[in-house]
């Protein structure tokens, strides 16, 4: 048994929830629900971002006052993240007093440690990111390279932290720390960035209030970025409760998008070094979930939301199609076709037809009474290898790979089905050995997959007439063949999954 503290970044308010919030979601959700199922004590964070130029401007174009501003659209983030089923442990908004808290405990921390000074700063500054660049880093017509829109000119007299201090302290660590960022494409990307050079960077401002006062300088506020990372510090006790900080922490896991990278592999391990405390252990990153080619962005109108897809495909199809078609890493293209096409081979011919199918020969050839499985059934090696498979993938956060092997179990059952046509031969022996087997199957797929689809799971469950959920399960005992125990009601119902039209 581990422990895990997983987050997700906390999302800006300025923006409804999209598809791309719901991708990082939907797979820390996966993963911390994987661990449950193992027994790892979990700690699963999420959150809003509410601070900043961008959401106060956001704000005045909506005639509203940040706070109301904030308040609106975390509303409509928890309202998503409850359609989708996210078992969040915990929900920050950067606007709580204890994050308030933590982040002057934090900064004041490293302000005594003398890596924040007062400097003057010029530079070209976008305002979606929140970020400065240099000249060369800009796209043409001194654009933004990941927005494509202007940067603006901005001079300010603030206070700087010494990041330039920690290029070699970073350095350090990384080498010491081989796996701490994944995909190692994305480990390079970080290193790349340090080993050019570290620019300190202004981490505060006067030209706004909306954000976390500067506890030894009250006319300034915290820059966005350097408030909104604490916020993994803050939800673990930072500074309130030590004792629960140090059972959490640094064996935290974050999973981001490659878009706020450098913020996480190089700004956050350095202030955490500069604070006296570990980096994150680790941070997995993963790509761009494109439409049409292009990053979904509010300038683009190209944004999806996940309201309307769950109407189409409902929250399983939903949660199986993000984890199962965009493999952990690359960049990859949503497509409406290719999520009928998933759902339709995944969850209506295979899962949904695979529980139809052995309800409806047990209710003929059984009575509806679910026979017991066999000791020495072929599935049993289909899947303790799938569940192996499964529990790698997971803990590598490979989603995609983890359902592959899981449904490699429903295609086996399906095979060995097709093979015995159970529904062609008379009752007996025979047909009950193939009928246990199956529904044996079908009790161990509802638990490996209910990290993915948690409602068809717990239905194929109860459908199955078993007691409690599937979530409530541990591994790998619950996965240990033979768990079937026979003699059980089993319900037919409705279809799980109906086929779409392609
Ligand atoms: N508020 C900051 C994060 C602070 S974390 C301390 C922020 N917010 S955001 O609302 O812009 O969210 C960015 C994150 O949303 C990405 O890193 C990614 O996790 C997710 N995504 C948003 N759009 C996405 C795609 N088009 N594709 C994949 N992920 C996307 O940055």
């Amino acid at each position: 048994m581990g422990r895990l503290f997983l987050t997700t970044p906390i999302y800006y308010v300025n923006d409804l929830p999209h598809i791309g919030h719901a991708y990082t979601t939907v797979i820390a959700d996966a993963v911390a629900r994987w661990h449950r199922l193992r027994g790892d004590e979990v700690f699963f964070l999420t959150g809003t971002d509410e601070h900043g130029l961008k959401v106060q401007r956001a704000a005045e174009a909506n005639g509203l006052s940040p706070s109301e501003h904030a308040d609106r659209t975390a509303a409509r983030f928890l309202e998503t993240w409850k359609l989708l089923d996210i078992a969040y442990d915990d929900f920050i908004r950067t606007t709580e007093p204890r994050h308030h808290q933590s982040v002057q405990a934090f900064l004041q921390r490293i302000y005594d440690g003398g890596d924040i000074e007062p400097d003057t700063y010029e530079g070209l500054y976008c305002v979606a990111c929140e970020g400065y660049y240099n000249e060369s880093e800009l796209g043409p017509g001194l654009t933004c390279p990941i927005h494509g829109r202007p940067v603006e000119h901005m001079s300010e007299q603030n206070y700087f932290f010494r990041l330039s201090r920690y290029q070699q302290p970073l350095l350090d660590w990384y080498a010491a720390h081989p796996d701490a960022v994944q995909p190692e494409s994305k480990r390079n990307e970080a290193l790349g960035i340090i080993r050019q050079g570290l620019d300190d960077v202004s981490i505060t401002r006067t030209s706004l209030d909306w954000g976390v006062r500067v506890p030894w300088d009250p006319a300034h506020v915290f820059y966005v970025w350097f408030d909104a990372l604490i916020n993994y510090a803050t939800a673990i006790g930072y500074g309130e409760k030590p004792d629960r900080f140090d059972a959490w922490w640094p064996a935290v896991h974050h999973i981001i998008g490659k878009d706020i990278l450098r913020f996480h592999c190089v700004y956050w391990p350095a202030m955490c070094l500069a604070a006296g405390i570990d980096p994150p252990a680790r941070i997995s990153v993963h790509g761009y979930l494109l439409v049409g080619g292009e990053k979904m962005s509010k300038t683009r109108l190209n944004q999806i939301h996940p309201a309307d897809l769950v109407a189409d495909f409902g929250v399983d199809g939903f949660r199986h199609h993000f984890l199962r078609d965009a493999p952990f890493g690359p960049d990859g293209d949503f497509s409406y076709e290719g999520m009928v096409a998933r759902y339709n081979s995944d969850l209506a011919n295979n899962l949904g037809n695979l529980q139809a199918r052995v309800a409806t020969v047990v209710d003929r050839k059984c009575g509806g009474v679910g026979p017991a499985p066999r000791a020495d059934s072929p599935l049993a090696e289909v899947v303790a290898a799938a569940h192996a498979h499964a529990d790698d993938a997971w803990r590598r956060v490979a989603p995609s790979e983890a359902l592959e092997a899981t449904w490699r179990i429903v295609r086996e059952t399906n095979s060995l089905l097709e093979a015995a046509e159970p529904w062609r031969a008379e009752p007996g022996p025979e047909v009950d050995a193939v009928l246990g087997d199956a529904l044996e199957a079908l009790r161990v797929v509802s638990i490996l997959a209910s990290p993915a689809v948690p409602y068809a799971a717990a239905e194929i469950w109860r459908r199955l007439g078993l007691e409690g959920r599937p979530e409530d399960q541990r591994l790998p005992d619950a996965v240990r063949w033979g768990g079937y125990p026979g003699g059980l009601q089993v319900i037919r119902g409705d279809p799980l999954f109906p086929r779409k039209q392609d």
